[in-house]
């Protein structure tokens, strides 16, 4: 077996025949008036290092009582989370995080010199008790719902309690909220609070990863001097060009992500009745584009996938959880359908040799 070791493996890679439930990576184009803009964009200068302040207000105004100031805006929201851990850098501290947990999460702590620890989700939730005990003595801990690669959303009252709880023990919590429009269960929830630090980006709502833009919301001012500082000596400005396209995306009506989410959730319905009747186990996602079901042995599942039968898959190994495959399923619907039937197919033929 050719054994594929991350994901850096399939990121990008696309052909004809090549199905692909691996990056989560919208199909769709993004709003039109993201791109109208670019016969007459002119500016190709740099820009300030907090982000354009056109974006930032446009910002500032989707949450309660926030200002322009409290944001910066960075390379996606990839940037935002290195920033900000960096930001909250102390001697030995240590980082909470979901476990499963998006691939970057442990190498950006640990890049940032901290320690990751974990809290395990429970089919893809928060175990609120449990998790009480283990936020003590970490200098932060990291929230991501709608998650990847679980699908799930928080329940309400649990994230909440968390805002309190990470008040009240004086704890930062880094609120990851890139999917925070692509829900299908409930209305979204923003964490609220002096402590939380709310990263996000226009990758997924608007369509636009390649364009690199995304930004952290800090309500406390010295974080965000300390992030501003440490971008002035690393990436500088954010791409301006991509800045102004995300302010027009701010521009868009609700209409436009409802009209998506709308997508997303047929697709979300057709891979997940399909996966059950493939006979895999699998939770029901709420948000995001990600379905994980169990599966065995699933490094030797993504390499049969992708080396016989040419469809991507991500391996649960790299979020953390070595029983589950992740599927991405930003893909139009033939697609899906496409992959499921060659799934099918592998299951039947070698899966129960593994
Ligand atoms: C949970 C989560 N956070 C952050 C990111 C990074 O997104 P961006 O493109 O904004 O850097 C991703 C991308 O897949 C993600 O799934």
């Amino acid at each position: 077996m050719q054994k594929i070791e991350s994901p850096a493996a399939f990121i990008g890679k696309d052909d004809n025949n090549l199905i692909s439930f691996g990056s989560g990576q919208p199909d769709l184009p993004p709003p039109e008036a993201v791109y109208k803009i670019l016969p007459t964009y002119r500016n190709f200068k740099y820009g300030l290092i907090k982000g354009q302040e056109n974006l930032r207000q446009a910002l500032a105004a989707q949450y309660q009582n926030a200002k322009a100031d409290n944001f910066v805006i960075t390379n996606g929201a990839s940037e935002a989370l290195d920033l900000t851990l960096r930001a909250l850098y102390q001697p030995g501290a240590k980082v909470l995080l979901p476990k499963p947990y998006y691939y970057s999460y442990p190498f950006n702590v640990r890049l940032a010199g901290m320690e990751p620890v974990f809290y395990e989700l429970v089919d893809g939730k928060i175990d609120f008790e449990q998790f009480k005990k283990e936020i003590l003595g970490c200098q932060a801990v990291l929230i991501n719902s709608p998650g990847n690669p679980t699908g799930t959303v928080q329940d309400l009252a649990v994230l909440k309690k968390i805002e309190k709880l990470g008040q009240k023990l004086n704890i930062y919590i880094i609120s990851d909220e890139v999917y925070k429009d692509l829900i299908y269960e409930r209305e979204n929830y923003l964490m609220e609070g002096k402590k939380v630090l709310t990263l996000n980006s226009f990758s997924k709502t608007y369509a636009m990863c390649g364009f690199r833009v995304g930004y952290v919301y800090a309500r406390e001012k010295e974080l965000i001097d300390k992030i501003v500082e440490m971008k002035t000596h690393t990436s500088m400005n954010t791409n301006i060009l991509g800045q102004e396209m995300a302010y027009e995306a701010t521009k868009v009506p609700r209409s436009y992500i409802d009209s998506q989410t709308k997508i997303w959730k047929e697709r979300r319905d057709l891979i997940y009745n399909g996966l059950w009747e493939l006979g895999l186990e699998v939770w029901k996602p709420e948000g995001a584009f990600y379905v994980f079901p169990k599966m065995k042995n699933p490094g030797k599942v993504v390499s049969d996938l992708y080396f016989k039968y040419h469809v991507i898959t991500y391996d649960g190994t790299w979020f953390g959880d070595e029983q589950r495959v992740r599927f991405s399923y930003a893909l139009d619907a033939e697609k899906i359908k496409e992959g499921l039937r060659r799934l099918g197919e592998y299951l039947k033929k070698e899966y129960r040799e593994n």
